[in-house]
């Protein structure tokens, strides 16, 4: 069995494809043990509750009130998962950038996905972004890349899959915004299976 541990703060669509590719074996021999929220709200967190998983929420606001270290934060991040198996560890909009006292216990085992090309827009609203490019006429498409997470950087790190996405002359920032999350769905469960070592069932 493969197991993942998913880092959520939003409304987890991307968890919510990676829970039916696992639950239809779409991706083979693979569970989510864990996910965790920095946020109570994350709706994401009900999508796990809803399957059974257990999830976690870790909030960074007590650690800030107690002057206590973002690195803290971190390492009691990661000695949470230690009590979980993981073998990948997934950023879903998880809206914290993870540090090395993080990083240490996972290296080559943690991967994020960003919502444009490598090297693209990196940071939030790079969807936003893209489209306002494309506007001004700097763009012909985007797309959306999953990375592995070496360090601290934002949205970089060795790309591990990749994908194209059109923007057409009529689409408004919904449409663009919809087919990039798409995309986002499809890759995701790509790349896992590819750093798993494992074949997608279709
Ligand atoms: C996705 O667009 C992802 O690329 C970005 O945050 C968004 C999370 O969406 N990092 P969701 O919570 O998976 O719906």
């Amino acid at each position: 069995m493969n197991y993942l541990a998913v880092l959520v703060s939003g409304s987890g669509t991307n968890l919510q494809a990676i829970i039916d590719a696992c639950e239809s074996g779409k991706l083979p021999e693979t569970k989510i043990s864990v996910v965790v929220s920095n946020r109570k709200a994350a709706y994401a967190l009900e999508r796990a509750k809803k399957h059974g998983i257990h999830t976690i929420y870790h909030p960074l606001l007590p650690y800030r009130k107690a002057g206590v270290s973002r690195q803290q934060y971190d390492a009691d991040l990661a000695r949470m998962l230690l009590s979980y198996p993981v073998d990948l560890v997934i950023m879903a909009g998880w809206m914290h950038i993870l540090s090395m006292a993080f990083l240490r216990y996972y290296s080559g085992r943690v991967l994020n996905i960003h919502p444009a090309l490598p090297g693209m827009f990196p940071g939030t609203h790079a969807i936003e972004r893209a489209y306002a490019a494309f506007r001004a006429g700097q763009i012909e498409h985007t797309g959306v890349m999953v990375h592995r997470v070496p360090d601290e950087g934002v949205d970089v790190g060795p790309v591990v899959a990749q994908c194209v996405v059109p923007i057409y002359a009529q689409d408004s920032l919904e449409d663009l915004e919809a087919r990039v999350h798409a995309a986002e769905h499809e890759l995701y469960v790509k790349a896992i299976a590819q750093e798993l070592g494992i074949h997608i069932v279709e």
